[in-house]
């Protein structure tokens, strides 16, 4: 570990004389005689520990400690004072300083102070770090290699940055939409707080107000004779997640309303009100512009959830994020249930891009967990998974393109031929067919064409189709 960094603040020079001649053999010292170049100086940079006296000349050592835990909250200060002077310790000890040392300073007393210190540094460090790592390793894992997934999940990481802003996540079931919640949670400066869910089409009407905002002593018959807080006290500095909003009652959308454009809330029955900061991420698989044009659903309330909106789009719209996202819950499976299955089958892989996938992930997961569960051979079939073989690998005759062909070969002359341009062309013809042909499966067209999957979307791309 690098050594740590100490400011020594004291106008006194015999005293940061002797405190560097002490210190500098283990540590990185930078000496101040006055408050303002130190405070300048810890604006930008971070010491591990400050020793600071409480008699400077031009502002107080408290005032100046107030300014430091102002600006860098974790870094211990140990004050010096000239003489033990009870109250002036007491106000420093106050306002957060960790330690104090009284002149003329014994060098058993400073090792003490200073090693307790630095150990508490040292094991906040420690702290971070395995926080970080846990975080990498927990990290929600959305898996999605198409261009619309991968362009949303760019613009997950940018809106998780705020700590307090609504988003609506909207797309049928089984899309990823609790998935996309936690992940804005844990990429948000919220993650330290609680990720708390909320499914509104699960809770009663006539109890999701109390489970939401909590209900005070003798609010209702049957309840808690001491009260109980709500899931929005739960997810202070979080995220409260409200899936299904589409199914919240009027009433308690109002209330939600209030919550959401002030962060104030009463508990039911109660009339104290609660404030409390909170990132509320919404998600549905409902229309709501039909809600609100029904009454069922309100406008301001739609546009305060919504002031990001996600939209995750179905499988069937994605079909390149089949295989990837299949393979990855083989891998999860086979590891579960101890398994060595390898692959999918030819048949099994085109089964799965074929298929109709009405549940969307959800049911790609299941379908892959039986088939996992009950396999014995080391390649996965469409029987293993329950799903129907894909209806034919090639294409039926009359299914063939006979239609736009592209121009005939045109004959050499002295003039010269556009020979690239016209490769050009055939191409994009091909690959515009083969898409169409595969009803927009990009494997499969891939395949009519003998391509690598990832050649095929190169060219897609680069054909502008
Ligand atoms: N792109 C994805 N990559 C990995 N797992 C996914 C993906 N999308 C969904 N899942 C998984 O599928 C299941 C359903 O997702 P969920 O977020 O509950 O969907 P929704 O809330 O939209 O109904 C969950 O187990 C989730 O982890
Ligand atoms: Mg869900």
């Amino acid at each position: 570990m690098s050594p740590y960094t100490i400011f020594i603040i004291d106008d006194e020079e015999t005293i940061r004389d002797s405190l560097s001649l002490i210190l500098e053999p283990d540590y990185i010292v930078h000496t101040f005689a006055n408050g303002s170049k130190a405070l300048e100086e810890i604006s930008h940079t971070t010491p591990d520990l400050i020793l600071l006296d409480i008699g400077l000349p031009d502002i107080s050592g408290i005032d100046l400690l107030k300014k430091i835990k102002k600006n860098q909250p974790d870094v211990p200060v140990i004050m010096i004072t000239a003489y033990e002077d009870i109250e002036t310790v007491i106000a420093a000890m106050k306002c957060g300083a960790y330690d104090y040392l009284v002149k003329p300073l014994n060098n058993d007393n400073l090792e003490l102070a200073m090693g307790n210190a630095l150990e508490t540094v040292k094991l906040r460090k420690e702290v971070k770090i395995l926080q970080q790592k846990f975080l990498e390793d927990n990290l929600p894992c959305f898996i999605g290699d198409s261009d619309v997934i991968q362009d949303m999940l760019d613009f997950v990481k940018t809106v998780a940055k705020s700590p307090d802003t609504p988003i609506l996540i909207l797309g049928e079931t089984g899309t990823g939409k609790e998935l996309i919640a936690s992940s804005i949670h844990y990429r948000s400066p919220n993650f330290k707080g609680n990720f708390v869910t909320v499914n509104c089409a699960a809770i009663p009407t006539d109890l999701i107000e109390s489970e939401i905002f909590g209900y005070d002593k003798g609010a209702f018959s049957g309840a808690n004779p001491l009260g109980k807080k709500g899931l929005i006290e739960e997810a202070i500095n979080g995220t409260l997640f409200l899936d299904e909003i589409g199914d919240l009652s009027l009433d308690a959308q109002a209330k939600l309303l209030r919550f959401i454009e002030t962060g104030e809330f009463y508990r039911i029955g109660g009339s104290k009100k609660h404030h409390v900061q909170t990132r509320v991420v919404s998600a549905t698989n409902k229309n709501l512009d039909q809600m609100i044009e029904k009454e069922l659903f309100r406008k301001d309330l739609y546009f305060r959830i919504g002031v990001i909106k996600i939209e995750i789009p179905s499988l069937n719209k994605r079909r390149s994020d089949i295989l990837p996202i299949a393979n990855f819950f083989l891998h999860k499976f086979n590891e579960k249930f101890s398994k060595n299955i390898i692959c999918f089958s030819d048949q099994a892989e085109n089964a799965l891009t074929d298929h109709n996938w009405t549940g969307n992930v959800r049911e790609l997961k299941n379908i892959i967990e039986r088939g996992v569960l009950v396999a014995d051979n080391t390649k996965l079939s469409p029987r293993d998974m329950g799903i129907a073989e894909a209806s034919a690998s090639e294409p039926d005759i009359d299914q063939t393109c006979t239609e736009n062909l592209p121009p005939p070969g045109l004959a050499l002359s002295p003039d010269g031929l556009d020979l690239a341009g016209f490769q050009d062309s055939i191409e994009q013809f091909y690959i515009n067919e083969a898409f169409k042909l595969a009803k927009g499966n990009e494997s499969k067209a891939a395949k009519f064409l003998g391509m690598n999957h990832h050649t095929y979307r190169y060219k897609r791309k680069k054909f502008t189709l």
